[in-house]
């Protein structure tokens, strides 16, 4: 696996290797990798010659700089693993090689990002979805890659980058993949590792509280299941839900009875301690 540091370097990567005939699968991360993260690589390099890695922690996405300055770093082990699910180069960039001009720009690129980018983390974390329109646009426009493979944890986020390569014209198939837990129905996640062991122990209480709400979803109202979801979670110590919306798969938007979408997805965040961890479940799914 080669490293990759600027720009420069990564497009005369892919560019070689395209004259060979590869095609190329991107994995945009932030690093401190897991198995989650690793899901997505190796769906990756079983459909395309090459795999892109990029590691890179997005300032212009994070809109509290607490959570930014405190978001697990792990490069070193990050190299490692990605060698170890057969990555072809990991791109690690610094914070000038992508921003040149600083984070803190006087215009920036304001990307079309439709109804999708407003709702649920559109609300709470103001301005997030540009940052990752931002960083992963020009990832896109840096790789060019053929297809770009992206976890359903972030469920907005697949649909708004969706969004975003429409209206910014990008040809790039974008690749959605399973959420993958930890034994106890945990979302792995890079945060979790900022949990305390007492904060660890219950944080699986959010995946059992909305398993559970899909069999209740089939006998009771939407507003009930959310209503249950948010008791159950909230009574927990140390969780407090800080959204739960039941949404249609495809545009977002909230549902008020089933009936409205075929394909229906839960989306929650909820504060364990400090730490801010996502989740969604599908409560119903096209045939
Ligand atoms: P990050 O949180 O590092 O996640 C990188 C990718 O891994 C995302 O597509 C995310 O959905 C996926 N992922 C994370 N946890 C997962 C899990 N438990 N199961 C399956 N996939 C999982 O998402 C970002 O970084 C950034 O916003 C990024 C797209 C890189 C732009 O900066």
């Amino acid at each position: 696996m080669i490293i990759l540091r600027t720009i420069n370097d990564v497009c005369r990567y892919v560019s070689e290797q395209r004259d060979h005939g590869a095609s190329v699968g991107l994995v945009p991360t932030m690093g401190a990798l897991h198995e989650g993260h690793i899901s997505l690589v190796e769906k990756s390099v079983s459909e395309n010659t090459v795999t892109v890695v990029s590691v890179f922690v997005n300032p212009t996405q994070f809109n509290n700089p607490a959570d930014l300055a405190s978001y697990p770093r792990k490069e070193e082990d990050d190299i490692r693993l990605l060698a170890a699910a057969g990555a072809s180069a990991v791109f690690v960039p610094s914070v000038e090689e992508i921003y040149p001009g600083g984070t803190e720009v006087q215009e920036p690129h304001v990307f079309d990002l439709g109804m999708a980018a407003e709702v649920m983390e559109g609300k709470y974390r103001p301005g997030h979805f540009q940052g990752v329109a931002q960083i992963v646009s020009k990832l896109f426009r840096i790789v060019m890659p053929d297809r770009a493979y992206f976890g359903e944890k972030d469920f907005q986020q697949i649909a708004v980058i969706r969004n975003m390569i429409k209206s910014e014209g990008i040809d790039v198939d974008i690749v959605a993949c399973p959420i993958k837990r930890a034994d106890d129905g945990l979302a792995l996640s890079s945060r979790n590792a900022l949990l305390s062991p007492e904060e660890r122990k219950v944080a699986p209480e959010i995946h059992a509280a909305l398993k559970d709400s899909v069999e209740y979803s089939f006998s009771h109202s939407v507003q009930a299941t959310h209503d249950t979801v948010v008791e159950r979670i909230n009574a927990i110590p140390h969780l407090d839900v800080e959204y739960f919306e039941i949404v249609d798969a495809r545009t977002l938007a909230a549902i008020d009875e089933w009936e409205e979408s075929p394909w229906v997805v839960g989306c929650i965040t909820v504060y364990c301690g400090k730490v801010r961890l996502i989740d969604n479940i599908a409560y119903r799914l096209p045939k």
